[in-house]
């Protein structure tokens, strides 16, 4: 896969796309990525402008059209696959798991990142997609592209040593994953549970299915109402939820 970014911070990126997984997800020729200035479209002038105050006046700077539309051209036009081209904003629809493994079919992506108080309404125009990686206001787009990179990246052909590791795991069966244990079997008086030491499979696959509910029931009952259950399971998150919540609130 060929991933483009367009940032007006792309040294921002090198440090992350190439420290381990995403390094070897490149070593290995499953990744190959760009990162552009996106000053190299600026406004002619020694200024290098990108950005301007907002029409109808209020706090902050918007990113102008003209660079981003050039960008977004120039960079399509650097390779013949197509690209999915898609705008790093918190107006966009949120990052899942479901949309990594879509992005992750296709052979090129742009990521734009946005700065500043956002980007012109028209630049939505020149987008495929708009994508947010949660319900909160960052910086810019960077963090949340190199999110999405390292997200879509674990899921190439691979990338990953073990063919097991990205399919039972957090959101593949529409719950959170249970939890992991390793040596030792017992620390400061917290002891691993006995039925991981059992060795019986099938006792360890329920237990693990049943832990994986509960946790989802404690931190994530939004996602319960989707996930495939079993009328016991579904008792079971009943309880788990009338008993043992998180509360957000009281961080
Ligand atoms: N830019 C600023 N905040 C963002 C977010 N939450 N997701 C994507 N891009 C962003």
């Amino acid at each position: 896969m060929r991933v483009d970014v367009i940032s007006v911070l792309p040294e921002m990126f090198e440090p992350a796309m190439s420290a381990s997984m995403l390094g070897i997800a490149r070593d290995r020729g499953v990744l190959e990525f760009h990162a552009h200035d996106l000053r190299t479209w600026a406004l002619p002038g020694v200024h290098r402008q990108v950005d301007d105050a907002p029409y109808g006046g209020g706090p902050g700077m918007v990113m102008r059209p003209e660079p981003l539309f050039a960008a977004i051209r120039a960079v399509g036009a650097l390779d013949e696959r197509p690209a999915l081209t898609i705008l790093m904003t918190p107006q966009g629809v949120p990052l899942s798991q479901n949309l990594v493994e879509k992005l992750a079919t296709h052979e090129r992506i742009v990521l734009v990142c946005g700065r500043y108080e956002g980007v012109d309404e028209r630049v939505r125009e020149a987008v495929d997609l708009e994508v947010s990686i949660g319900d909160y206001v960052m910086t810019g787009g960077e963090l949340p592209a190199m999110v999405v990179v390292d997200a879509v990246c674990r899921l190439l052909p691979g990338v990953l040593g073990d063919d097991e590791s990205s399919t039972d795991e957090s959101f593949s069966w529409g719950l959170l994953e249970y939890p992991h244990y390793t040596r030792p079997a017992s620390f400061e008086q917290r002891d691993v549970p006995a039925i991981l030491l059992s060795g019986d499979h099938a006792r360890i696959a329920s237990w693990r299915r049943e832990q994986a509910v509960l946790r989802t029931a404690r931190s994530r009952p939004d996602l319960l109402e989707a996930a495939d259950l079993s009328p016991a399971e579904r008792a079971l998150a009943d309880q788990a939820l009338d008993t043992d919540r998180t509360d957000p609130e009281e961080v």
